[in-house]
């Protein structure tokens, strides 16, 4: 049976495998998480595409049928580019979360965080555009967010000032609506939540990701049913590390973490 592949420059990805398991529990999943690379962030537009060709080619090869870009960064940068060199379906998170923000907004001023390049990149501004000419699109790069979640400091005061004063611009807009642009973003929640205020409607592009790749594979006969779906994790450098802060990230045991050779797959 034809498993998802799920890929993102490391763990944050972990958001968006939770999500399409919970919501198709049926399907065999392999994640790839592209550790010793993380973060792609922080990278040029070449290098973001120069990677996420070699992490598709790697699921390629596992013959998988419809693949996730989990990364925010790869779904900014490398999508179009991904699209036009692969023969099976990809997604990314970025439309799906657009589509949910522009139904969930009541005043059309919505916010997006995430990486510096997904920021600067303008994919998530284009992205509403298309789909929402009408909606005042405000965004903010918040670096320090990534490296925080590595950390585990999902709920310490520090987490919360850097959270606060990245808002500062964000609040003065008065947005009622604020997309989570990054797979690590979900895990702070809720200070992200606090900082920006109890109105104001979150949109964790991990579930609105699994939604619209439930109904993709259904309107294109891919679903399957009626078995208990297979999972798989390959990572880039050290499994056990993996393993263990992909425990906490998905709150119940993993097993299978192999070593990928993006090389030799
Ligand atoms: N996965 C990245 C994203 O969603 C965050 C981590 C990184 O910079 O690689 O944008």
């Amino acid at each position: 049976m034809k498993a998802i592949g799920i890929f993102d420059s490391g763990i944050g990805g972990l958001t968006v495998f939770s999500q399409v398991e919970k919501l198709l529990p049926s399907e065999n999943l392999i994640y790839l998480g592209d550790t010793a690379r993380v973060p792609y962030g922080t990278k040029s537009k070449e290098t973001i595409e120069r990677f996420a060709q070699e992490d598709t080619q790697f699921l390629l090869q596992k013959n998988v049928k419809f693949m996730i870009a989990a990364c925010n960064t790869v779904s900014a940068l490398a999508l179009p580019f991904l699209k036009k060199e692969m023969n099976i379906p990809i997604m990314g998170v970025i439309e799906p979360a657009v589509q949910k923000a522009i139904f969930l907004s009541q005043n059309s001023r919505i916010g997006v965080i995430g990486t510096r390049a997904t920021i600067e990149s303008k994919a998530y501004d284009m992205a509403f555009a298309q789909l929402d000419p009408s909606v005042q699109v405000f965004s903010q790069a918040c670096p320090l967010l990534v490296p925080l979640v590595e950390e585990g400091w999902l709920n310490e005061p520090e987490a919360f000032s850097i959270t606060q004063k990245y808002f500062e611009p964000l609040i003065e807009k008065k947005i009622d609506t604020l997309i989570l642009g990054c797979t690590h973003y979900p895990l702070l929640s809720a200070i992200i939540q606090k900082a920006i205020g109890e109105k104001v409607t979150l949109i964790d592009s991990a579930k609105a990701t699994a939604e619209v790749c439930l109904k993709t594979l259904d309107e294109r006969n891919l679903l399957n049913k009626n078995q208990q779906g297979q999972h798989q994790f390959f990572v880039t450098d050290d499994t056990e590390g993996f393993r263990k802060k992909g425990e906490k990230f998905l709150k119940r045991p993993m097993s299978h973490v192999e070593r990928a050779d993006l090389e030799q797959p």
